[in-house]
């Protein structure tokens, strides 16, 4: 008889976290949930509590007057402790940069890492790779175009890839007037045609940074040049990516705009359970359409793959202009069309370094989200 998977769960009360609850609920004979995190919302996890048996818990940084959930701890090294408990599988979907110390916690004990948290493979792929490998561990994807190239790449020898294209739905502005950009609102940049998520990705999927990320956490989970790793326009979001292979032979992975699908993937690492989401009908579907990227449109991908190219501390630096120059339009202190001028400017001057040392990685986070914060003051000039 096969036993339970105990899964950890760090970022459980956002959108990820709340359906990989919904997965480790529906099946209780597979998986048990031993540990779970949230960032500040101490009721959500109270829930998330109370709906399995007594998981550790921590908040990181609770709100003053919060009631914690019982036995619940706080701050980050009580969420890096839960992330390095005996478990099978660390489900990373802390939103950001602030993944990234628990997500190391998890790989230094050993821990299978399954990672919707696209950031920290960008701001410390290297790191997080040496870690891993270090530790004699693996990072397996969440994020439905990087768990559609490791479904495509099962059993494949990465040598014979020729490309791998990520597929994009375009977002909410693929057909609004360029012209019309800066006036933009948060409303408008949230409302994502095909996907429900959390703030942060709906609004990187709006400009197309997502995409750029991506291309960077696809270079480090698949070890692909980014000379391999293209991107296509598919509104549909029906293909979540696809491969090609050196004889011609392409490989894609088709389903429902459904996060269950890839969580319970992950969780069990690669085993496919049963009826997890809906299955997909291609007869009388609409016509399954690629297009190249407008560059014009979306400056973004060009942006994020260019510091990927650059290597060293420029991802990083990405990662963290983005993260505040996003911050700063979802409360109103940026308009749309600064937030990648922001990015771009603060990657063109990224101290020079690599992502060997975690003292480096958060010396560069620093100074980005300083320098993008300089950029946002008023008076600055955006360029
Ligand atoms: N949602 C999707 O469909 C989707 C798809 C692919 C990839 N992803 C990736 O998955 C990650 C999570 O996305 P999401 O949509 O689930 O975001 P979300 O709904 O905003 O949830 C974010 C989670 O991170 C926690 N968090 C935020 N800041 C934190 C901090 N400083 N310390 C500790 N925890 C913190 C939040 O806790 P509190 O709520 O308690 O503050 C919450 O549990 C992102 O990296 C995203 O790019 C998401």
């Amino acid at each position: 008889m096969r036993t339970r998977r105990r899964i950890v769960l760090l970022g459980a009360t956002g959108s990820i976290g709340r359906q990989a609850c919904d997965v480790i609920a529906r099946f209780p004979d597979r998986f048990e949930l031993v540990g779970a995190v949230a960032g500040r919302d101490a009721a959500g996890l109270a829930v998330v509590a109370d709906r399995f048996a007594g998981p550790r818990t921590a908040v990181v940084a609770p709100d003053a007057n919060a009631t914690l959930p019982p036995g619940c701890a706080s701050g980050i090294e009580a969420a890096c402790d839960i992330a390095a408990m005996d478990a099978d599988v660390v489900c990373v979907a802390i939103t950001g940069a602030a993944a990234l110390r628990p997500t190391l916690a998890a790989l230094d004990a050993g821990r299978l890492v399954a990672t919707a948290t696209k950031e920290v493979l960008v701001m410390a792929g290297e790191l997080v790779r040496a870690r891993a490998a270090s530790a004699g561990t693996r990072v397996i994807p969440i994020d439905s175009e990087h768990s559609a190239v490791w479904q495509c790449l099962r059993g494949e020898d990465v040598a014979s890839v020729r490309r791998i294209v990520l597929t994009a739905s375009g977002g909410p502005f693929l057909h609004r007037p360029i012209g019309t950009f800066s006036s933009i609102t948060a409303e408008e940049a949230l409302a994502h045609p095909t996907w429900r998520m959390g703030p942060k990705v709906t609004l990187d999927s709006a400009t197309m940074l997502n995409k750029g990320l991506e291309i960077i956490e696809a270079h480090f989970l698949f070890d692909v040049p980014y000379s391999r790793i293209e991107v296509a326009i598919h509104p549909a979001s029906v293909v979540h990516s696809y491969v090609e292979f050196q004889d011609g032979a392409v490989m894609a992975q088709l389903g429902e705009p459904d996060m269950r699908i890839p969580i319970a993937l992950a969780l069990g690492d690669g085993e496919r359970l049963p009826e997890v989401g809906r299955t997909l009908e291609l007869r009388g579907a609409a016509p399954l359409e690629f297009f190249d990227v407008d560059t014009q449109r979306f400056p973004a991908v060009g942006v994020a793959r260019a510091a990927g190219e650059a290597g060293g501390l420029s991802p990083c630096v990405l990662n963290a202009a983005n993260e505040v120059a996003v911050a700063a339009f979802l409360d109103g202190r940026c308009r749309y069309d600064e937030i990648i001028p922001i990015v771009s400017e603060c990657v063109e001057h990224a101290p020079s370094g690599d992502q060997a040392s975690l003292d480096d990685v958060l010396a560069a986070d620093a100074w980005a989200r300083e320098r993008a914060g300089e950029r946002l003051a008023p008076g600055a000039t955006v360029a």
